[in-house]
């Protein structure tokens, strides 16, 4: 299969080297020279575990140079997918697909408004993985990848995606309700990123103290009820679930939390701005997601 990676980050390098070991063949498509040069003078390096391995994969800066492609996943950050949504279109042709498994809402929309409905396939993934320095990424944890068609009329090409990712040692199963995935994924964020964002605090840090527990415990709770004015159910008690995944990524820093230490424009607009924006709709009150949000923004219009 002939597969771009739009944003190869730390995960789209990763989901991107695992498939090309697997034999498929890969494009990775990323803005930062350094990263590309890197990886194309010396292959992509791997950490696991203290253990390190070399990938050979192709990479680029330039949308130009790369064919069709069969499937393309989408890993930029949400403030880029509309950029991204473009590239994908134009690699996809008339038959291509598109993955997204990015964090935060409305990544699928703007994938559907530039290709269709029927070519998107949305998800959410567990792995961690951290940017090193260009050409070198650590693969911090396995976990599972979730997918499921973006049209509500389904799409044969989603199992036969998984079987790709299933194929390259990526462990993914098809899920028939794909919003439902996103909301849960969405809840997590929610709970755990502007948290530890603005207090510089690890994941496992945020569970360490009632303080932080409660706002994170509060926030989830508030975009728990706007997820029920959008006829989304959970099952089991999402601020459990917010407080497990803090504790299996104890020693991580949120993706939201390395964009504030490294002056990086953050996802709070696609996460707890997202809660905010439908909370007002809605008409449901959400002080901590607004305020949560509003203390983001203000430390990132100040890097
Ligand atoms: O955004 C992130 O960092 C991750 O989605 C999660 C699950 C919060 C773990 O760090």
């Amino acid at each position: 299969m002939n597969i771009s990676v739009i944003g190869a980050g730390a995960m789209g390098s990763l989901f991107g080297c695992r498939l090309a070991e697997a034999g498929e063949t890969v494009t990775l498509l990323d803005i930062r020279r350094d990263h590309v040069d890197a990886v194309n003078a010396g292959g992509l390096t791997i950490e696991k575990e203290g253990v390190r391995r070399t990938v050979h994969v192709q990479a680029t800066t330039g949308v130009d140079t790369v064919g069709p492609a069969d499937l393309s996943i989408v890993f930029v950050k949400s403030t880029h997918t509309a950029a991204a949504a473009q590239t994908a279109a134009r690699l996809a042709g008339a038959t291509g697909l598109v993955l997204t498994l990015q964090n935060g809402m409305g990544n699928a929309e703007a994938l559907a408004h530039a290709l269709t409905a029927d070519r998107v396939i949305a998800g959410t993934t567990s792995h961690g993985a951290t940017f090193l320095k260009p050409g070198a990424i650590r693969h911090a944890g396995e976990g599972e990848t979730i997918i499921g068609p973006w049209s509500t009329a389904g799409m044969p090409g989603a199992e036969r995606v998984a079987e790709v990712l299933c194929r390259a040692g990526i462990t993914t199963r098809v899920a028939p309700d794909v919003r439902r995935l996103l909301w849960a994924k969405l809840l997590i964020n929610v709970g755990i990123n502007a948290v530890t964002a603005l207090t510089g605090i690890s994941n496992g840090q945020l569970l360490e103290l009632e303080q932080t527990r409660q706002i994170s415990r509060e926030a989830v709770a508030e975009a728990m009820a706007v997820a029920r004015t959008q006829g989304i159910t959970i099952d089991g008690d999402p601020v459990e679930k917010v407080f497990q995944v803090a504790a299996a990524t104890g020693r991580n820093r949120s993706s939201m939390g390395q964009d504030v230490d490294n002056g990086r424009p953050t996802e709070i607009s696609a996460i707890n701005g997202f809660i905010v924006r439908m909370a007002e709709t809605a008409g449901v009150p959400v002080p901590v997601n607004r305020t949560l949000a509003a203390l983001v923004e203000t430390l990132q219009a100040h890097y």
